[in-house]
């Protein structure tokens, strides 16, 4: 899909030799998850995510024609805040190279990509979501003016959509307003394996959703996702968990209609709690929750008893917790944190956001 037949060097317009464009891409928490893949890039079960919003990534592509292109490869340079970074470099021009048959003009130019995040190094936040989408963005615009194509907005967003999954799953989703879903699945109409879509009509309770991160541990993943992901192949529980998403697909996307916060949350729970159990009794087995990590479910759990406050955790593959509520309830929540939670947390750290309307163009850096 999305494959350039018709592509031929002609078409580069050769009265714009170089041009540049910026876009900021936010990144997604995931309230079923996606956990466990195929092929390329294909996830096992659908899953849905909340858009954030204060989380992101602002990445600038700036391309030159070369003057004569005798390789094949692409000619790349990574800039991450204000410095050249040969790790990620050397990552990216695998990916791109990847994508030449998508972007075969790619290899006419001379690029540079300069990026920087909006977190903090070290929050343990994981930043391929709001990076490979801010790339995946940028890359699509620079085809529409190399080649001068004409593209739907609906168009665009798939194609940036598939591409930010070839680069990281999860990213796929960070392209869309809100709540968007990934995974083919029979209650989203238009839903893909390939591409992320948006979910229309999402309650008013859930459309400005907080997302409070609280900084167990700001050290790098102890898991990287695609081995996690590969965990899941040949798991003991594999059939159970996936059928379970799909059914969970079905609670959340009811709650997220009727603004039912009960089912919201169970499910919300259920699903941060399995991703931790699979791991748990994958070969071979990670614990990737911290003591603190779990003391602060258990006083979550009792804040919520007590108060009857709709304030939910979930987790990504490691031990930070995002807890989730309505706006209306930020004073009570934040005084709960400030009172309880701050011992536990790493350098006292939380990072306060809330569900976004998705990528939008930016400044050059
Ligand atoms: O996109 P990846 O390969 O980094 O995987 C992300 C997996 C989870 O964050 C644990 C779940 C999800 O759906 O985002």
């Amino acid at each position: 899909m999305f494959t350039n037949l018709n592509y031929n060097k002609e078409m580069l317009s050769s009265d714009k030799r170089s041009g540049s464009i910026s876009w900021q891409s936010p990144s997604n928490i995931a309230i079923v998850k996606y956990w466990g893949k195929h092929g390329l890039q294909l996830p096992c079960n659908p899953s849905v995510s909340f858009t954030l919003s204060n989380a992101f990534t602002k990445t600038t592509l700036e391309w030159t024609l070369k003057n004569k292109n005798i390789t094949d490869e692409v000619s790349f340079e990574f800039w991450f805040e204000g410095r050249r970074n040969e790790l990620f470099e050397k990552k990216q021009v695998k990916f791109l190279n990847s994508i030449s048959n998508i972007f075969p003009f790619l290899v006419e130019y001379n690029l540079k990509v300069s990026s920087e995040n909006s977190f903090p190094h070290s929050a343990g936040i994981a930043s391929s979501a709001s990076s490979m989408s801010a790339l995946a963005l940028c890359l699509c615009s620079m085809e529409k003016e190399v080649l001068g194509t004409n593209i739907s907005k609906r168009d665009f967003d798939e194609k940036s959509s598939y591409i930010s999954r070839l680069g990281s799953g999860s990213a796929c989703r960070s392209v869309f307003s809100r709540v968007a879903s990934w995974g083919k699945c029979e209650q989203i109409n238009g839903s893909s394996d390939l591409f992320a879509t948006e979910i229309p009509n999402i309650h008013e309770k859930f459309l400005n959703f907080q997302d409070t991160i609280l900084i167990v541990s700001g050290k790098e993943k102890e898991v990287s996702s695609s081995v996690g992901h590969g965990l899941m192949t040949g798991h003991p529980f594999a059939t159970q968990r996936f059928a379970q998403a799909k059914y969970n697909i079905e609670k959340i996307i009811e709650s997220l209609k009727t603004g039912d916060l009960n089912v919201f949350g169970e499910v919300l729970e259920e699903e941060a709690l399995t991703l931790h159990s699979m791991m748990m009794t994958s070969r071979p087995s990670f614990i990737l929750l911290k003591p603190e990590s779990l003391e602060i479910i258990s006083k979550v759990k009792k804040f919520r008893e007590e108060s009857s406050i709709p304030l939910y955790f979930t987790l990504d593959a490691g031990p930070n917790i995002h807890l989730l509520y309505p706006k209306e309830y930020v004073k009570e929540v934040i005084s709960f944190i400030n009172e309880e939670i701050l011992e536990h947390l790493d350098s006292k750290r939380y990072i306060q956001d809330e569900v976004g309307l998705g990528p939008s163009l930016a400044q050059l850096l």
